[in-house]
């Protein structure tokens, strides 16, 4: 195959929750996609029309031969391990997961000739931020091994773009929530740990109640601040970038999030009116590595990527949710 040929992308995790919308986007626009996903993220299908093939980022024969097979010529790698408590629990897990494989995939995709690089960062890399709202160039001090994990991979592009050229953008998501609007693609984690879907669940009665876990922090209402950003503005984000890499250009490290924040308490207080009824909680304990307050300076990624937030507003981010729950 022509380099000309390979327009496809890889999608590493397209069948996760944000994979799997940013696989539908590209898709829509007309791009061709395959997915490589494993199936161990609590998923059961990649969407609608991408090509899908289960197996392991770090099988380079098997990421070799695909990369052939279908032209791919840039690479989406939304694959790895999330959860932040069993990060801290099982390290070994999560460097292997998300380092040693993303090491794996990434001279794999040296050794073909690919050089655009999209990577699902997170804004566990600033740790407990010094100041709130927080811009890319605030210091990054992971406090939990999932953190590290995509601190470390971030560090990897930038050496491997000096020595490769590799093209690449690391978007650094804030509290990635909502479903697609149609209902049709949802947050499907297993265990879910993630505070929207618990307190909808709550709210619909699929759980005796949702805990809040700590109020005792320096914030307004004693809960902690997140700042929700929807799924379907991070497959639009990820679109920009994607094409701004194909254009040549290097992107680095960009903040994914709206700027504004909401409390655990502001967010069962939406979902009840919303749903109707309150949803039923209870006061629990702190949940060890949480940092009281995570809200975005995304201007950096407003101005370069030309995108803002459409469907990130707490109350639009609940209805998705509701309705993709009810489904
Ligand atoms: N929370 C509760 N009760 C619950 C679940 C969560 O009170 O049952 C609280 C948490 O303590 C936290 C907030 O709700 O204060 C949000 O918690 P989530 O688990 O939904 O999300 P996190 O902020 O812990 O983590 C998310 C992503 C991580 C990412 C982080 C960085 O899941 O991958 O955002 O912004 F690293």
């Amino acid at each position: 195959m022509s380099s000309s040929d390979r327009s496809t992308i890889l999608v590493t995790g397209g069948a996760g929750f944000v994979g799997s919308h940013f696989t539908r986007l590209a898709r829509e626009l007309g791009r061709s996609v395959v997915v490589l996903d494993d199936l161990s993220g609590g998923s059961r299908a990649a969407p609608s029309s991408a090509s899908f093939v289960q197996g392991d980022i770090g099988d380079r024969a098997l990421v070799r031969d695909l990369c052939r097979g279908h032209g791919v010529g840039a690479v989406a790698h939304f694959a790895g391990k999330i959860q932040v408590g069993e990060s801290v629990s099982r390290p070994d897990i999560y460097f292997d997961a998300n380092v040693v494989k993303t090491l794996a995939l990434l001279e794999v995709i040296r050794d073909e000739g690919i050089s655009s690089f999209l990577f699902s960062s997170s804004a566990a890399v600033y740790g407990i931020p010094a100041t709130v709202p927080i811009p890319e160039a605030a210091r990054r001090e992971p406090i939990n091994a999932y953190g590290s994990t995509k601190l470390a991979i971030e560090l990897v592009l930038d050496a491997w773009a000096r020595a490769y050229n590799l093209r690449w953008a690391a978007l650094r998501y804030f509290n990635a929530a909502g479903a697609h609007a149609d209902g049709t693609l949802r947050e499907n984690h297993e265990p879910e740990t993630h505070l929207i879907p618990l307190v909808v669940d709550a709210g619909l009665g699929r759980r005796s109640h949702v805990a809040i876990f700590g109020d005792d922090y320096d914030t307004p209402d004693g809960t902690c601040i997140r700042d929700f950003i929807h799924v379907q503005d991070l497959a639009t984000a990820h679109i920009r970038a994607l094409s701004m890499l194909e254009q040549g250009v290097t992107l680095g490290p960009l903040n994914l999030g709206t700027g504004s924040g909401y409390s655990v308490r502001e967010v069962i207080d939406v979902a009840g009116r919303i749903i109707g009824k309150p949803v039923p909680h209870i006061v629990s304990s702190r949940r060890e590595g949480d940092p009281p307050s995570l809200v975005a300076d995304p201007s950096h990624a407003v101005s370069v990527l030309g995108w803002r937030p459409e469907r990130s507003s707490l109350e639009t981010i609940v209805e998705d949710t509701l309705r993709s729950r009810r489904q």
